[in-house]
């Protein structure tokens, strides 16, 4: 007991909260350190307030599966360390607890049913061959912006059924979304300006909305919701929530899962000969990568009651920071967790998509993106080179990569 205090007074002081941290890629000691000496840490001080961090495997999970005495909820603060400002606050299902929560998330799974995603396949391989074959040969491009970016927005668009000629907008209000407003190189620089750009958004996607909601049923986003009893009168601010969570959760995710993914396997070069050599390794490959790169960093809850976890006494109020980016490092529950390894035993063993009520609803789908993306590049045994550092997003939420320079060596 003396010595489990002594080492959480030695950690007393770390906030692992500064999104230089995962700008500058420095995060693994911090989190190797809470996870062995004070698993669910209390920070005291932040720029965020105070809060608690869970940042081993089991307790993450402990934590996800328990949503009575840990709330989603935007009204008690939402999923992010960052509270969410008061009276604009951005609601949607995913800050939310049941009974809300359940019918909301119901009315959009079906976009995702295994029979849609085996429609949905020949059109991503078809957009994937048309991206791959146009990249220049000997000439450094950015990855990012030419691969990543471009594949996720185009089936973004398609999910929303949204018109082709203006679907970069889908990226710019991914981009605004989840924008940090204190960092220099921000597309938005407060909060009003946030909440006029994605009311820019939402009066765009009315219009859509009242035209599909007049017409019959589509399998698209947009008609699923505009049809559904739980979703079609959606007052103002929770329409603009539904609209930003399901762009930011299609988009942000799966592109840095992409940029990531290249990454590691180039910095891995006997894991890119294993999957060169054993294409049946693909579909793990792409698990590997997503729990490698953990695109989303946290997700928050706050206490409902007081409760106890892993021996800790966590108040009613209390914020607590569930940190999939070191429960996906966590050795006691992934072997050589540090180590990027395409044939694990039990590749879908991670945290990235979250568990619970709140597991991510797009995992298939973004995994079945990334899985043809790899199948196509093996299949024209593309070689790379980076040719350049990576230059990473300001951010405590999303672990994002803004753009990687890449060769291909033909
Ligand atoms: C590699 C890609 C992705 C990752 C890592 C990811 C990660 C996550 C995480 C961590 C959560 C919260 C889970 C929790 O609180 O327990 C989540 C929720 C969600 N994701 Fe994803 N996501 C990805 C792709 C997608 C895609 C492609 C879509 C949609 C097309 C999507 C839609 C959603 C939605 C709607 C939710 C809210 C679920 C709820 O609250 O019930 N995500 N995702």
């Amino acid at each position: 007991m003396a010595q489990a205090d002594t080492l959480r007074r030695a950690s007393a002081s770390i906030d692992v909260s500064d999104p230089k941290l995962y700008q500058d890629d420095n995060w693994r000691p911090l989190f190797a350190q809470l996870r062995r000496d004070d698993p669910v840490h209390y920070c005291e001080a932040s720029p965020f307030g105070p809060y608690w961090s869970v940042t081993r495997y089991d307790d993450i999970f402990q934590v996800e599966l328990d949503h009575d005495n840990y709330s989603s909820s935007a009204e008690l603060g939402g999923t992010q360390i960052a509270d969410q400002p008061k009276g604009q606050e951005i609601v949607s299902f995913l800050r939310m607890d049941p009974p809300g929560h359940t019918a909301q998330r119901r009315t959009v799974a079906p976009i995702v049913t295994p029979s849609n995603l085996a429609n949905l396949e020949s059109l991503i391989r078809k957009r994937t061959c048309d991206v791959l074959d146009a990249l220049p040969r000997n000439e450094t491009f950015d990855w990012a912006e030419r691969v990543s970016t471009d594949l996720t927005n185009m089936m973004l668009a398609t999910l929303f059924d949204f018109p082709w000629e203006d679907r970069a907008k889908l990226t710019w209000w991914s981009d605004v979304a989840i924008a940090n407003v204190d960092a220099p190189d921000a597309v938005v620089h407060s909060g009003e300006e946030r909440m006029a750009e994605l009311g820019r958004m939402a009066e765009y996607f009315r219009r859509l909305w009242d035209a599909r909601a007049g017409a019959a049923p589509t399998v698209d986003l947009i008609s699923m919701l505009a049809h559904s009893e739980a979703t079609r009168l959606l007052e103002p601010r929770e329409f603009i929530g539904t609209m930003a969570l399901l762009i930011v959760g299609g988009n942000d995710t799966t592109r840095n899962s992409m940029t990531a993914g290249l990454m590691a396997l180039v910095e891995n070069p006997d894991q890119f000969d294993l999957v060169r050599s054993r294409r049946e390794l693909v579909p793990s490959l792409v698990s590997e990568i997503i729990r490698y790169h953990t695109p989303v960093l946290h997700m928050r809850r706050t206490a409902r009651n007081d409760v106890e976890l892993a021996g800790r006494k966590i108040a009613k109020g209390d914020k607590v920071v569930m940190w999939y980016i070191s429960g996906n490092r966590d050795e006691d529950k992934i072997a050589r967790a540090d180590e990027f390894i395409v044939d694990r035993a039990k590749p879908r063993q991670h945290l990235a998509f979250g568990a619970g009520i709140h597991r991510c609803v797009g995992d298939r789908l973004a995994e079945q993106q990334i899985r043809i993306l790899w199948e196509e590049i093996l299949r024209r045994d593309l070689r790379f080179q980076i040719a350049g550092p990576p230059r990473r997003v300001y951010s405590n939420f999303i672990r994002g990569i803004r753009s990687l320079p890449v060769r291909i060596v033909a």
